[in-house]
């Protein structure tokens, strides 16, 4: 089959691998049919490069139709429509039964010291074959695939797999109060649709922040107050300002690690980039830094006694944080990757009802797999107005 494989700092390629094959009778084949370009997607061709292998099938978030499923699978059979969450999840541990599927004890990397597998991931999470693929093997295939109604199109359902649970645990972590106040830094798609979800679930005031045009022209048009701007200060005081001087009830930092503005942490990710992958790995784990603006903006704009919910993702093992600050202010912190599973029962009744979150607009492109090379680059440039990208082999 065809699939996006890893070939290197921003390399990624399309190349001709072994089809997927049922492992367990538990598992099903899923022909994918739309899958997901994702923020952390890009991460992987930057600054976790030193977790991945040439030739790691990339992609977490795929839909498809099941063609095949193993002996013991009676939850699906062929012909289902399927989205995939991106944590591979059993459903049936401790951990999955509390809605901690991003912990599932069963898949947990333990001999890394880390959380569930992801599909399309580094070798920090187990290093799953993608579903930006023609195929994908899914495992537990009795509670993990999501089955989802014949119609409409695939855009309405794929953003299950990870941009809506992950944009809607963001705004479920925030804890805004009914009629409160929000900011979220980032309108790529996870901060553009918690924006989106902010306002459904009843938040009064919903402020975000980024720079790139077309992105803030996006939020604009859904009722968003932008600050076109990511300088800790203005934004600082642009949100005040807007919040009677005190900062908004919560702030979603919808960013993460490669955030702009944090200039020796990005030195130090790009010095990273000449020492060979082997040793950059070790350092890494130990030693490795984020670049934190958009955290520390967040640690400043943020009221007293408000709550910081991160969805973007932090990879440093020892990152300054500005304790003394965090503890006076007594600011609550919440972040991890999204349970999916956690959160399906909550917005799959919304998807099919009608559209309130807008996501059968949500894409900016929709791109065949083979052009996933110039889609990925776009989508990395912020060229081409690309905000959200759909692979469709
Ligand atoms: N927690 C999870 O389960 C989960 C799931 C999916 C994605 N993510 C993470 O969410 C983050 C966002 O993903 P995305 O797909 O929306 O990515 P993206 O890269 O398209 O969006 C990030 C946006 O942040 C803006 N930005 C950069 N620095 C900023 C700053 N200092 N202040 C404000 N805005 C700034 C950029 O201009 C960009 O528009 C990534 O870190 C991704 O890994 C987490
Ligand atoms: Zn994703
Ligand atoms: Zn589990």
């Amino acid at each position: 089959m065809r699939a996006v494989t890893w070939h290197g700092r921003g390399d990624v390629r399309v190349d001709t691998v072994p089809d997927p094959a049922i492992q367990e009778q538990t598992d099903v084949i899923v022909e994918i049919t739309s899958s997901g370009i994702c923020g952390s997607d890009l991460h992987l061709i930057e600054v976790m490069a030193p977790f991945m292998s040439v030739g790691d099938v990339m992609g977490h978030e795929p839909m498809g139709v099941v063609r095949e499923v193993g002996r013991d699978v009676t939850a699906v059979k062929p012909g289902d429509r399927v989205v995939v969450p991106f944590n591979i999840s059993c459903g049936t541990c401790w951990m999955c039964a509390e809605g901690l599927q991003s912990q599932c004890e069963t898949t947990q990397n333990r001999e890394q010291g880390m959380g569930a597998s992801l599909f399309g991931y580094t070798k920090l999470y187990g290093q799953v074959p993608g579903g930006q693929a023609e195929y994908l093997r899914v495992p537990f295939g009795n509670t993990l695939p999501i089955k989802v109604p014949d119609a409409p199109s695939d855009d309405r359902f794929v953003y299950l797999s990870d941009v809506v649970p992950t944009a809607w645990q963001a705004v479920q972590y925030a804890a805004i109060p009914q009629g409160g106040s929000v900011l979220v830094l980032g309108l790529g798609p996870i901060g553009d649709m918690a924006t989106r979800i902010a306002k459904h679930l009843g938040a009064g005031q919903v402020i975000a922040s980024d720079v790139v045009p077309e992105r803030l022209a996006r939020a604009r048009r859904n009722g968003i107050t932008v600050i076109d701007s990511t300088d800790q200060a203005e934004v600082v005081a642009r949100v005040r300002d807007l919040t009677d001087g005190r900062g908004p009830d919560a702030v979603i930092d919808a960013v993460g690690m490669e955030a702009h503005g944090s200039p020796l942490a990005w030195a130090a990710q790009k010095a990273s980039a000449v020492v060979p992958d082997a040793i950059m790995e070790k350092v890494m784990t130990v030693a490795g830094i984020d670049r934190l603006a958009a955290l520390n903006t967040a640690i400043e704009a943020v009221r007293r006694g408000g709550t910081i919910s991160l969805s973007g993702v932090y990879g440093g093992a020892t990152d300054p944080l500005p304790l003394m600050r965090m503890f006076d202010k007594q600011i609550q912190l919440r972040m991890g990757q999204a349970n999916v599973w956690r959160w399906v029962p909550d917005i799959l009744p919304l998807l099919i009802d009608g559209d309130p979150l807008g996501v059968d607009e949500f894409a900016t492109h929709r791109v065949p797999l083979e052009q996933a090379p110039e889609a990925y680059a776009n989508f990395r440039e912020k060229k081409d107005g690309a905000v959200k990208v759909l692979l469709q082999p």
